[in-house]
């Protein structure tokens, strides 16, 4: 059995994420590059995850009919007003890079009592079902006082995941990929694939595979 669908981002490492994570479920996942080239992005102006999420996904559903799933994403942190939250990108983008906004994020922290933070991935999915689909992954966990590991990506070294006891940096791609807010949300979207009877319902090990 293979499904194939369209991972419609430009981020490469949420697509290697969202890859590794689908493809033991025999799903093939396509990048934008792969399938559109020279589509313009949409304009991400959603009150929230949720509907930053689906207009990507219906933004790209103009140029193909595969299935797409779309990704909107950010980190909160709780003492300060829950920022990046929403504009977790622009703020990296606007501190000139995620090093600079880590640092701005750990100082602003300096003299707060509460470094607690989440991390939420709203997956939107389009061309599967009539209408669009919603999966949603929350993890909790808290601010470090110092950069901590050097896997990932984004705010990665910076968030201490509660349930893993260690920041998302210091774990390997594997484990990140069994934590991590989107892996939560992309777990809800297989248990739909699998109950559709579009997903393997066992999980096959590719490096057992001849
Ligand atoms: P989006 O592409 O508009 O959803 O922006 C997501 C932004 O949130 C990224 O550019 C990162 O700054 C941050 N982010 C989302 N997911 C992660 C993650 O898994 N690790 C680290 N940072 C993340």
């Amino acid at each position: 059995m293979n499904y194939e669908i369209l991972f419609a981002s430009n981020n490469k490492h949420k697509l290697q994420e969202v890859r590794q994570i689908l493809s033991p479920y025999g799903i093939t996942v396509y990048g934008l590059g792969d399938v559109i080239l020279d589509i313009t992005e949409p304009e991400e102006n959603g009150q929230n995850y949720y509907e930053n999420a689906l207009i990507k996904a219906n933004h790209y559903k103009n140029f193909t009919s595969l299935p797409i799933i779309a990704d909107d994403s950010g980190l909160e942190v709780v003492a300060l007003n829950n920022i990046p939250g929403l504009n977790s990108a622009r703020f990296a983008k606007e501190c000139g890079g995620h090093s600079f906004a880590m640092q701005k994020i750990i100082s602003d922290l300096q003299d707060k009592d509460d470094r607690s933070a989440r991390f939420i991935c709203e997956i939107v999915a389009v061309n599967i079902e009539e209408k669009s689909l919603r999966f949603t992954g929350i993890v909790e966990g808290s601010i470090t006082e110092k950069i901590e590991g050097e896997n990932g990506f984004g705010y990665d070294p910076i968030f201490y995941c509660l349930d893993a006891n260690k920041t998302y940096a210091e774990l390997s791609e594997a484990e990140k990929n069994i934590y991590s807010h989107r892996a939560k949300a992309l777990r809800k979207f297989i248990t739909f694939l699998q109950i559709k009877g579009l997903a393997r319902l066992k999980k096959v090990d590719h490096h057992h595979e001849h």
